[in-house]
């Protein structure tokens, strides 16, 4: 039976590798350090991008247990940024092209069993290589370095399973089938009968299936197929409902065994020319494309922070679907999107560049580690098999595509690009429509996009972006453009039924080259800023949700008279899902029963509502602008006041709010938490050119990642700590200028 171990722990890290560092055993100069890890902790911006594009050393002590003796040992790499070179003890055993696919690597041929100090070494070029996707040309984003991702020990027997393909064909007939493809390794050749059970649970729950099935090998690798059917009481998995299975595949060969278990779900996705189908049901497209960068550590960021953004994307402005933009992401965030039904899009590494045959080797590679690791997720819908935005390559993508194909025939593919008339290599057309500069678009006719004479399956998968860039303390006019511009384009897409759906761009501001974005290293593109707070345009996406789930009301403003050109906070846009709301202001006879404004936004679930001079009251408007008062907006949903909004006339720093994600993490690996600060008016809005200055004093086992003295730009700011491998508690004291000490506590177990 396999054994599992994770390696996270207990790192040796040189930022400076220098030649023959694989030879030598010694740690001198060396840190010790836990992954996920970044080689460079960067500042938040205005960085020299190139102070991470550097080969550094990694070295980690092994001492294998003696009943290891006669097994099989791989290291398995989750992500290594860009190129891993493994050594141990100073032979070379293996490497890896490209920083966002796994690898593993045999190490028992080389291990000395005499001593109890083997040395494994990586060396890591996180240089931007042109050999490798996506370096070669330029890249609006950052790559960082370091071994970014967990690190674990197999031990198997001699025969054991590499993979699982699990596939639920039918899936909307009464009972259910399994097609299980199992993939057995047989290292030393062995002659033998093989005996397979297969099992199927719900996930966490109850038994549905258990059955026995005979085979035999004697090659090195051996493909099974095995069917299971009349499979009943199945659920099915959907974005709703998120049912999840677990699949368990023993086998045994002579005195060898193994068991590989996976999860998985029943659903049928599927892209037409009229639009996206879940299950058979009609479902429209409403996503943000991620990337998975932070501030200060870039990609490394343990399990507990990845599943936050998928929470952020479903629970919080509920999207239903997420393209991984531009590369596979990290495993923990694509389970969690498993476990609360947020659809996946996922592509390769790649940015506009496509560079000679090796390159394209890689590419090819790339499609190939993306889809063996990722294809037992129910979540993801569709393979991205183009490099984003690039030209044209018949050839490349026709080999892609056919990759893609013979791996994976139960999902279709599409490939991201910006050229209109694009070859059609791929099941869906994809396709970034900028054409909404404010005044064109919001979005172009299909027809007009392909060059074809008849629909065919499509998606809108970036708009807005460079096209508007807004920082969350930006303007109040620009931010109400920039929210404006995204609810646009969904209602484009929702009027549209031949537009499968549409995903904006972006998620989060991320950090970039300096090429692209503000000029700080910062693309400022996000609907929430880059520790993950809500710009105005957020609640243009989470107001589109039934105020079953959540109630909704975000009014685009400061409440403030001067703040917009002219004066005044009209036309006043309310993002909400309340059936109506009411409207005070003053002293004055509230406003009662404004409707959304269906009629410009006739196709998105919930249009804002729009205040402007043809609802305010005549006696109001002697007033308005002359004098500031405070207001009320109070929200209804079935008659009831669901959510209430108020305004102060005449805000001052009230309230120092300080929340934690999470109070308790762990130390057994490394864990993270985000931690909010805001600072608050009477009303408990933020205070959006408040500047102050805060102090974090961070006592027990955990260190803040980046500065322990931030800025509160524009009312608010966000910092992560991370637990350092021991339990106790963690107090943390937040100091500001204006507001005095907060404090928190949170338990590492
Ligand atoms: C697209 C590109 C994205 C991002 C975006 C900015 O062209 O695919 O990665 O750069 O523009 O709007």
């Amino acid at each position: 039976m396999r054994e599992i171990l994770l390696m996270s722990n207990n790192w040796y890290y040189n930022k400076e590798y220098q030649e023959g560092m694989e030879k030598s055993g010694s740690l001198e100069g060396f840190e010790k350090v836990n992954l996920p890890h970044t080689n460079v902790e960067l500042p938040y911006n205005y960085f020299n991008e190139e102070d991470f594009q550097i080969v550094s050393c990694y070295k980690y002590p092994l001492d294998l247990k003696e009943e290891y003796k006669d097994r099989i040992v791989y290291v398995h790499f989750e992500g290594v940024m860009a190129y891993a070179k493994v050594y141990l003890n100073g032979e070379f055993i293996g490497e890896h092209k490209g920083g966002y696919t796994p690898f593993d690597i045999r190490i028992d041929p080389y291990y000395d069993w005499s001593s109890s100090n083997n040395i494994l070494t990586v060396v890591v070029d996180s240089s931007e290589r042109s050999d490798i996707p996506p370096f070669g040309g330029q890249i609006d984003y950052l790559t960082y370095g370091g071994i970014y991702r967990d690190v674990s020990l197999g031990v198997y027997d001699d025969i054991f399973i590499s993979n699982i393909k699990i596939e639920t064909p039918d899936v909307l007939e009464d009972k259910k089938k399994v097609h299980v493809k199992v993939w057995v390794d047989n290292i030393n050749s062995h002659t033998c009968d093989l005996d397979f059970e297969i099992k199927i649970n719900e996930y966490q729950g109850e038994e549905v299936y258990k059955g026995s099935f005979k085979g035999s090998i004697e090659e090195t690798k051996k493909t099974f197929e095995f069917d299971i059917d009349n499979l009943e009481g199945i659920k099915l998995w959907d974005i709703d409902n998120p049912n999840l299975y677990e699949m368990s595949v023993t086998v045994t060969g002579g005195d060898f065994s193994d068991e590989y278990r996976d999860r998985f779900g029943f659903r049928k996705a599927e892209f037409t020319p009229k639009g996206f189908f879940l299950n058979g049901k009609h479902v429209k497209i409403r996503g943000l494309n991620r990337h998975q960068a932070f501030p200060y550590v870039g990609y490394a960021m343990p399990k507990r922070v990845q599943e936050k953004d998928a929470d952020i994307l479903k629970n919080d402005l509920h999207l239903n679907l997420v393209r991984t933009s531009h590369y596979p992401q990290s495993k923990h965030f694509l389970n969690k999107c498993d476990e609360i039904g947020l659809l996946v899009f996922e592509e390769i590494p790649g940015w506009q560049h496509i560079g000679d045959d090796e390159w394209k080797e890689v590419v090819k590679q790339n499609v190939e580690e993306m889809i063996v690791r990722d294809w037992n997720h129910p979540s993801i819908i569709l393979w991205g098999v183009r490099i984003n935005e690039s030209q044209d390559d018949d050839e490349l993508y026709t080999a892609t595509n056919a990759i893609a194909r013979s791996l994976d025939s139960t999902r279709q593919t599409g490939g991201v690009r910006y050229i209109t008339g694009s070859n059609m290599l791929e099941d869906v057309y994809t396709m970034n429509d900028f054409i909404h500069d404010g005044v064109r678009g919001p979005l172009r006719k299909q027809q007009e996009v392909t060059g074809l004479d008849h629909d065919v399956p499509y998606m809108v998968t970036e708009y807005n972006g460079h096209m508007y860039p807004t920082k969350r303390f930006d303007q109040e006019e620009r931010q109400m453009e920039h929210s404006l511009r995204h609810l646009r384009v969904q209602n484009a897409s929702y009027l549209d039924d031949s537009i499968s759906g549409a995903i904006g761009w972006v998620a989060f501001d991320y950090n970039t080259h300096k090429d692209f974005g503000a000029g700080d290293r910062i693309c400022y593109h996000g609907v929430m800023d880059m520790f993950r707070i809500h710009k105005f345009a957020a609640y243009a996406y989470k107001s589109q949700v039934s105020p079953e789930v959540e109630p909704v009301l975000q009014p685009v403003t400061f409440w403030t008279r001067g703040e917009r050109s002219i004066g005044g906070v009209l036309p006043l846009v309310i993002f909400t899902n309340c059936d109506y709301i009411d409207f005070q202001y003053g002293d004055f006879e509230p406003i009662r029963k404004i409707y959304p404004d269906r009629q410009t936004y006739a196709g998105i679930p919930y249009p804002p509502v729009v205040i402007d001079l043809s609802v305010l009251d005549e006696k109001m408007l002697g007033l308005w602008g002359m004098k500031w008062e405070d207001a009320v907006i109070r929200g209804y949903y079935k008659g009831e006041v669901v959510i209430e909004k108020r305004f102060t006339k005449a805000p001052v720093p009230t309230e120092l709010y300080v929340e934690a994600d999470d109070t308790e993490l762990v130390s057994t690996q490394k864990d993270a938490t985000r931690i909010v600060v805001k600072i608050l008016d009477q009303c408990g809005n933020i205070l959006p050119f408040i500047d102050d200055i805060i102090k974090i004093k961070v006592d027990g086992p955990a260190r803040v990642q980046g500065p322990s003295e931030v800025v509160v730009k524009g009312g608010a700011v966000g910092f992560w700590i991370e637990t350092v491998n021991e339990p106790g508690v963690v107090n943390i004291e937040i100091t500001s200028s204006v507001l005095g000490k907060k404090k928190i506590t949170i338990n590492v177990k």
